[in-house]
């Protein structure tokens, strides 16, 4: 097999991220592949089989790649950063979690950097990025094994092509085209950009599992993109967002002055 240099300096990074972070996760292995069908459905895949060791793995190129509420994801091989980290987690409650590895990632990546409730990355109103989060529960005899947390990230390096902007709910604005990385940190690579989140990101899920999601609740609340806005939600209500609750759901307050907490829905952002 023929190694492109993009190839090659991926590796180099993945290796000074298993340096970074094996000390403190004993077992930690790092992958790179060339193709896979998703990152996130491979260890899914793996941890339901009961391989519950850590490990990063690094994909070039998915061909079935997946998003958040059941969508697909597609990445530009050369242009983004797809991975996914998996590790047991037992934390006494996962509420947050997701939120939390928002917090993780956008502060990592850059000061401007913006979450959009639950966990989008956005700059300057533009997605940046996704994260998706999934736990599988390894089939055991004894169904005592800890649960293993999954989570698959999505990186825009440069900045992906603009395609038909659909407004995701009626009433909503029609999303701002994506952004890339590189437009905040010029000339990033993926894998300088892996070397910047990966030991962070294990670092504060190992916070999550011991001090839960109020150890990141200010964190969120100083990169909220949608505190005080208008917003749209999927099932057609709206209201104007008012942060987020102590386990994480998207708190709303709607004309009549009461306040709503979301815990699962697309959330956009409308006209004032
Ligand atoms: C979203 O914004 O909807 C979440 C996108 C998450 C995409 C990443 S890419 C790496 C990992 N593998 C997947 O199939 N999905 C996540």
């Amino acid at each position: 097999m023929t190694t492109t240099p993009a190839t090659a300096s991926l590796l180099s990074h993945a290796e000074s991220v298993w340096q970074a972070v094996a000390p403190a996760l004993p077992g930690f292995t790092v992958e790179v592949l060339p193709t896979v069908d998703s990152t996130n459905t491979e260890l899914m895949r793996r941890a339901r089989a009961g391989q519950n060791a850590p490990v990063l793995l690094v994909a070039e190129t998915q061909t079935a790649g997946r998003g958040r509420l059941g969508k697909s994801w597609h990445s530009r091989p050369g242009q983004s950063l797809t991975f996914s980290l998996a590790l047991p987690l037992a934390p006494a409650d996962w509420s947050g979690l997701s939120l939390a590895v928002g917090v993780s990632l956008a502060e990592s990546l850059h000061p401007d950097v913006r979450l959009k409730w639950p966990n989008d990355l956005w700059w300057q109103e533009r997605k940046l990025g996704g994260i998706l989060v999934e736990t599988a529960s390894p089939t055991t005899a004894s169904g005592h094994a800890p649960r293993t947390l999954v989570v698959g990230i999505g990186l825009n390096v440069n900045r992906p092509e603009a395609t038909a902007a659909v407004p995701p709910v009626p009433g909503a604005l029609p999303p701002m085209p994506p952004a890339g990385v590189a437009e905040l940190v010029m000339g990033v690579t993926a894998g300088e950009l892996l070397e910047q989140v990966v030991p962070a990101l294990v670092r504060d899920i190992q916070r999550f599992e011991t001090d839960g999601f109020a150890a990141f609740a200010a964190r969120f609340a100083a990169r909220d993109a949608l505190h005080g806005r208008a917003v749209v939600l999927s099932d057609g209500g709206t209201g104007v967002a008012a942060g987020v609750s102590a386990q994480g759901g998207l708190r709303v307050r709607t004309a009549d002055g009461q306040l709503h907490e979301v815990t699962s829905a697309e959330v956009s952002v409308r006209p004032c």
